[in-house]
């Protein structure tokens, strides 16, 4: 499964870069507000530091605007993935675009009905928004399951991008049901590493070490 980070601060992707865990990234267009930069010259230099997808989003509601807001994004670097809503006009965006050769990320997919018709106009992901699901009481990785099922069924290639992940259960859930990506907040990345338990083991080990005097250098 590959990890991408949901982020677009600099800084940020620069750290969890070199854990040499971050296969992709994902924006949209809060997390671009968030971090107060101009669109293009953000997404540019996310493509100088990441070599797999990076996902940038338009944001006109027609179609016109919309294949001309994805036609500039996708000109930015050849790595970039174009994310548009899952809306009819999204949907006939992601066909325009996708006939063209360009990644289409299609994004706030809330039902496998959606997911299915996205697969259809050719999209290289599809964005299930888990924690949002949850929020409202429904059952979010009850969602990638039905999706990834659907999707073997019929062998599409558009990828299972697992995003709105709320904590660490979400992940081992999305790498149990065999999800292809996860998008993680970089706190949630963070926080796979730890353990209680491997911090109060290492703090054994290290006092029971001192003991030996020993170095292995
Ligand atoms: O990038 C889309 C998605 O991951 C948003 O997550 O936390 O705003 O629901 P969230």
């Amino acid at each position: 499964m590959k990890i991408f980070l949901d982020s677009a601060d600099i800084n940020e992707i620069k750290t969890h870069q070199s854990s040499g865990f971050v296969d992709g990234v994902t924006t949209n267009p809060s997390l671009i507000a968030k971090s107060g930069r101009n669109i293009i010259e953000t997404i540019a230099e996310i493509c100088t530091l990441i070599d797999g997808p990076v996902s940038a989003e338009v944001t006109a509601t027609d179609f016109e605007t919309m294949l001309t807001e994805g036609k500039k994004l996708a000109a930015i670097a050849p790595n970039v993935a174009v994310k548009v809503p899952l809306t009819e006009v999204g949907l006939q965006t992601c066909r325009a675009l996708a006939d063209t050769g360009t990644k289409v990320n299609v994004t706030l997919c809330f039902t496998a009905g959606q997911a299915l018709l996205a697969a259809k106009a050719g999209a290289s992901f599809i964005s299930p928004f888990v924690g949002r699901l949850d929020d409202i009481g429904k059952n979010g990785m009850g969602l990638i399951e039905n999706i990834c099922a659907i999707y073997a069924n019929f062998d599409f290639d558009t990828k299972v991008l697992v995003a709105s992940v709320r904590s660490t259960q979400h992940v081992i859930d999305a790498a149990l049901l065999g999800a292809d990506v996860v998008t993680l907040p970089p706190k949630i990345l963070s926080s796979l590493y730890k353990h209680p338990l491997t911090d109060s083991g290492l703090e054994a080990f290290i006092a029971d070490w001192k003991q030996t005097g020993q170095t292995i250098l």
